[in-house]
């Protein structure tokens, strides 16, 4: 199975199955000279956990990352950074009896046609744990783009229709609006509405989906590459390779498409001594290139495929079958929540790599 690898000079590898002994991740290419601690990492990977409030799986993983290379003394060395994090609550048994069937939405038809095996266990490789170790790995990007003062985040911008009205600035003041959201959602009144959505779905043994969005305020032009690195490209490999996301858009997206030229164009204007836009349609970005405005991102996240209600289906032979997940199967009403601190560590990842090719762009500047 190739293509465990992601980014070109801050480089990460990810290995594990849900159900195996642990899952971990190989950093390369992290500058030396970053202070990090396993709490530091910690902290995040609790954002990720399930378990943590009763609109996430109650699936209660512990997850603790030890750090086996590349830290000396609270500071990265240079050498590749490996982190180990145990899987501790891992329920095999609750796989058994649907072990032979092709569950709608979940990867096992696709893997079995590809490799001839699969790991029914929680979902093996296909897992959402995997996204535990991009989280880990973010945290280290995130210290890296911290002390270039990029600011970046994440929350939920809509779930079961219900859109949150979200003010940047004041978000930029008080980022904790989100982390002590228990949806990740800065606006209290669309929180209650989708508390209220995601009830009645679950109470209905079904799922919702629901929209991440993306936001990173650097002030700073000229992140990106042309013509394979570009920055939107970048970010949206780096989204769409996150479990159940199924749609990316910046800026004004797939509303553009509706627009005229004259509405769509972002004017610049000169604002103290930098240059602005006057609208933020691009969505930060020109060319692939960032222009110093914010970069806003969003990424659609499907409902959650494994439900309590019955479902049809096949068995490994073709021969029909109903899906019905054991009572007490433990899984996300709507995983666009875990999602959101998942987004920020990929988005981590992919500009701590273009600062990185940055510093090999140009002899002077
Ligand atoms: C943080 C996170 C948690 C997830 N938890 C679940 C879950 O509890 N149940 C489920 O059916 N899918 C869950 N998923 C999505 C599946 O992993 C994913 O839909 C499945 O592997 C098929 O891949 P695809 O949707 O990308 O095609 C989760 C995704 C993320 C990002």
């Amino acid at each position: 199975m190739a293509s465990n690898s992601f980014g070109k000079i801050f480089r990460i590898t990810t290995w594990g199955e849900s159900h195996g002994k642990a899952v971990g991740v190989v950093i390369d290419g992290c500058p030396a000279g970053l202070n990090i601690s396993e709490e530091e990492i910690n902290q995040q990977l609790a954002l990720r956990a399930p378990g943590k409030n009763p609109f996430t799986s109650p699936r209660n993983e512990e997850d603790r990352a030890e750090i086996y290379s590349g830290v000396f003394e609270g500071k990265t060395t240079g050498a590749p950074i490996s982190i180990i994090i145990p899987n501790k609550d891992a329920d095999s048994s609750k796989y058994e009896s649907i072990k032979d069937l092709l569950r709608p939405g979940h990867a096992n038809y696709t893997y079995l046609k590809k490799y001839g095996i699969f790991d029914h266990r929680g979902g093996g490789r296909a897992s959402a744990r995997e996204t535990a170790c991009r989280v880990a790995a973010g945290a280290i990007a995130k210290k890296f783009l911290e002390k270039e003062g990029i600011f970046l985040l994440a929350y939920i911008k809509e779930i079961g229709n219900i859109q949150a009205t979200v003010d940047h600035s004041k978000l930029q003041q008080n980022p904790q609006l989100i982390s002590q959201n228990i949806l990740f959602c800065p606006d209290e009144r669309a929180t209650k509405e989708m508390i209220a959505k995601i009830e009645a779905a679950r109470n209905a043994q079904d799922s919702l989906g629901g929209v991440v969005e993306l936001l990173i305020d650097n002030h700073l032009a000229g992140l990106g590459d042309p013509i394979y690195e570009k920055m939107e490209a970048n970010l949206a490999a780096a989204m769409m390779s996150i479990p159940a996301s199924k749609g990316f858009e910046m800026g004004a997206g797939f509303m553009a498409a509706s627009m005229s030229g004259a509405a769509h164009n972002d004017a610049f204007v000169c604002q103290g001594n930098e240059i602005r836009t006057s609208t933020n349609h691009a969505g930060g970005t020109l060319g692939g290139i960032t222009n110093g405005m914010p970069l806003i991102a969003r990424i659609a996240f499907k409902p959650t495929s494994s439900i309590m209600k019955p479902q049809e289906t096949v068995d490994k032979k073709g021969e029909p079958a109903t899906l019905q997940f054991p009572e007490g199967s433990r899984h996300d009403p709507c995983v666009a929540i875990r999602a959101v601190p998942v987004v920020e560590a990929m988005a981590a990842l992919v500009i701590a790599d273009s600062l990185l090719f940055n510093r090999c762009c140009c002899l002077e500047r």
